[in-house]
């Protein structure tokens, strides 16, 4: 056998240590995938062959093997107002719901990658706040969450290579928001990056500690669980969400009839969930 390849039985044990860490479903033909991933471990920690870092990973309890596996297996993409419609729904719609509120505004990313999505929101509530003065007396306040390490602390260094800040943020933004640092990277202006507080959350845990968050973004992760997976999130969430709070999900995502706690508002083009009453 060559050195990136699996048996069946290996294939399907990783595929079940994998949905059991983190949720993610790997398919049998994804076996491309898991090679493409962990090949570069293979070489990194001297494993000699795929199916002995598999075989470690799951057997020996190491949990930094354990992180960098499922690390490598997570898809990170994310980009700067993805989507559009849920930033503009928030800032034109939402914002004026929440901008006198006496309580602080709490919003959650919960599986933030490397903060292009807390840090636009972060950006919305400047500019909001610049045309609104006195918006927000109580302040907003930013929760990010990702179950990678490597992700967050990405996203809590704040510093983009221009690959990165030229996927979705406008020109003018850039100057707003950004100033030039080494290797003609990008650094976000510590007034918009303190708005952001980081934390290592697996989504298929508990997160009743983060507390309760008026609007959640929870945004291109349950793509990859389980319908099971994604109704126990769902419920998770909604227990999270104040009265008539938000949910935005990805835009090829959906609640279907995975939970009952929520109603689909449309909001052209967008849409996003809002919390029932009872
Ligand atoms: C494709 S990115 C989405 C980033 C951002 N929300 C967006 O829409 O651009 C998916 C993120 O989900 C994270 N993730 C995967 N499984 C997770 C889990 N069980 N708990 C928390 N985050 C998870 C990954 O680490 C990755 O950063």
């Amino acid at each position: 056998m060559n050195k990136d390849e699996l048996t069946h039985h290996e294939f399907s044990q990783f595929a079940q240590f994998l949905e059991r860490q983190c949720g993610i479903l790997l398919s049998q033909n994804k076996s491309y995938l898991v090679k493409s991933r962990l090949m570069p471990l293979v070489r990194e920690g001297n494993f000699g062959t795929l199916s002995e870092l598999i075989k470690s990973t799951i057997s020996n309890g190491q949990a930094r093997l354990r992180d960098r596996v499922v690390d490598a297996m997570t898809t990170n993409e994310t980009l700067w107002f993805r989507d559009k419609y849920p930033f503009d729904i928030l800032s034109n719609t939402l914002f004026e719901r929440y901008a006198k509120s006496r309580k602080r505004v709490r919003i959650w990313s919960a599986a933030c990658s490397s903060g292009q999505e807390p840090y636009s929101i972060a950006m919305l509530v400047q500019e909001y706040k610049q045309r609104n003065p006195g918006a927000f007396p109580a302040g907003v306040e930013i929760v990010a969450t990702d179950i990678s390490t490597d992700m967050l602390a990405r996203a809590q260094k704040a510093c983009y290579d221009p690959l990165s800040i030229g996927r979705g943020l406008s020109e003018e933004r850039k100057q707003r928001f950004f100033k030039v640092a080494a290797d003609k990277h990008m650094e976000l202006v510590p007034n918009v990056a303190k708005m952001v507080t980081f934390k290592l959350i697996n989504l298929l845990d508990s997160y009743t500690a983060l507390g309760q968050f008026d609007i959640v973004f929870c945004r291109n992760v349950l793509i990859y669980f389980s319908p099971k997976n994604k109704a126990k999130i769902l419920q998770q969430i909604a227990a999270c969400l104040q009265k008539e709070g938000i949910l935005f999900l990805g835009a090829s995502e959906s609640i279907a009839d995975l939970s009952k706690s929520f109603t689909l508002v449309r909001n052209n083009p967008g849409l996003y969930y809002q919390k029932n009453t009872s």
